[in-house]
């Protein structure tokens, strides 16, 4: 009798234990599920075929699970698991330069995708012409990309009890610009020449041989009214960290100049920047900055979205890896770039 009543026990204890198991499962495909629309606990494994820069980073452990909370994800590194990976990466520089090659001789497992990866604006991804009929996935900043890897995005903001006042507060200079790479080709550098000829323009980095340490970078340009966003490129959805991380972080409002401004507005909040192309003229953009900066009131109003919106940076090639993992279920079953070049270099429209 006793012993009967120990079996009924260990029974229900087995059963709870069964049950805790498939609740935590559950709620792990759920997770999963507002990624992905679609659970699937299969492993999907990520081939990095190279590091973009030569420079690696430990995969230990299940990295994505760890670092970024996305499940079922195996990244590696290793050309071993070639025939078992699901999707192979290569980054583009490496492959241009030519110190890395596409193992074309190895035959391709069936259902295996070759992405290509890169988040330079298209002038700086060489001649992208001997990739015809390769690539079943691309990795950009582009928003059109299979897996779109911006260098930054807006979350809503959780709350956070009272907003902090995000107030622009003692500004000591105007408009302010960092630049290492300056080319008096760039429509950036004829834009600058123009606008510093009207307002006071304060300019640091390489080219004035004032750089600023990674530390000094967000006080300096908290002390400005506005940050000269300027990208080198002006291409299609190219928005890098000169947005999302110097003027946002830094506290001033951005003058961008780069793709149109309904490229900014579809990731950007509408009131949080100014665009070179809303003026008539370089003069017009100086005197509208001037008259701004002076209306408190007025200029405060660019700082609103705050409240509402907080930046997220994106600055890990892990991360950006892990990503794969939680779309892979919505790729197209076959897509083949039989033409990379001209999809990487796509004009604006
Ligand atoms: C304002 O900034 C300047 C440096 O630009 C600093 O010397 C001064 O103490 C600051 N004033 C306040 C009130 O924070
Ligand atoms: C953006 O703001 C401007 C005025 O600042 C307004 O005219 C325009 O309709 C807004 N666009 C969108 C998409 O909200
Ligand atoms: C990937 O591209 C290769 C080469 O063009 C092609 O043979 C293969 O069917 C494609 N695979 C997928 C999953 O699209």
């Amino acid at each position: 009798m006793r012993f009967s009543s120990m079996k009924t026990y260990i029974f229900f204890f087995m059963i709870c234990i069964l049950l805790l198991c498939l609740h935590n499962g559950w709620q792990r495909g759920i997770k999963y599920s507002t990624y992905n629309h679609q659970y699937t606990s299969k492993n999907v494994t990520i081939l990095l075929w190279h590091w973009p820069f030569s420079k690696s980073y430990s995969l230990k452990g299940d990295i994505c699970w760890d670092l970024y909370q996305v499940p079922h994800c195996k990244l590696v590194d290793k050309h071993s698991f070639f025939p078992s990976a699901d999707v192979v990466v290569f980054h583009n520089r490496e492959l241009i330069q030519g110190s890395q090659t596409l193992p074309l001789d190895l035959p391709r497992p069936r259902g295996q995708r070759w992405a290509w990866m890169s988040l330079e604006s298209p002038a700086h991804n060489g001649n992208l012409k001997q990739f015809t009929n390769i690539f079943n996935m691309t990795i950009t900043y582009r928003r059109d990309a299979d897996i779109t890897v911006p260098y930054g995005e807006l979350l809503p903001k959780e709350d956070e009890g009272p907003v902090m006042e995000e107030s622009p507060v003692n500004k000591s200079s105007l408009v302010c610009w960092v630049v290492s790479n300056y080319m008096s080709h760039h429509k950036r550098s004829q834009v600058y020449k123009e606008l510093s000829a009207i307002v006071p323009v304060k300019v640091y980095g390489q080219w004035t041989k004032t750089p600023l340490s990674s530390a000094d970078l967000l006080p300096t340009i908290s002390h400005c009214y506005f940050y000269l966003a300027f990208e080198n490129s002006e291409a299609k959805d190219y928005i890098t960290e000169k947005l999302w991380y110097n003027a946002y972080q830094g506290g001033a409002v951005p003058v961008v100049l780069g793709p149109p401004r309904s490229d900014y507005e579809a990731v950007a909040p509408n009131h949080s920047f100014i665009h070179v192309d809303e003026f008539t003229s370089v003069k017009q953009m100086g005197i509208y900055l001037h008259q701004l900066a002076q209306d408190k009131k007025r200029y405060s109003e660019y700082f609103t979205w705050k409240q509402q919106w907080r930046v997220k940076l994106y600055r890990n090639w892990r991360e950006r890896l892990c990503k794969i993992c939680s779309q892979y279920n919505s790729l197209p079953q076959h897509k083949v770039y039989s033409n990379l070049k001209a999809w990487a270099s796509a004009e604006n429209v």
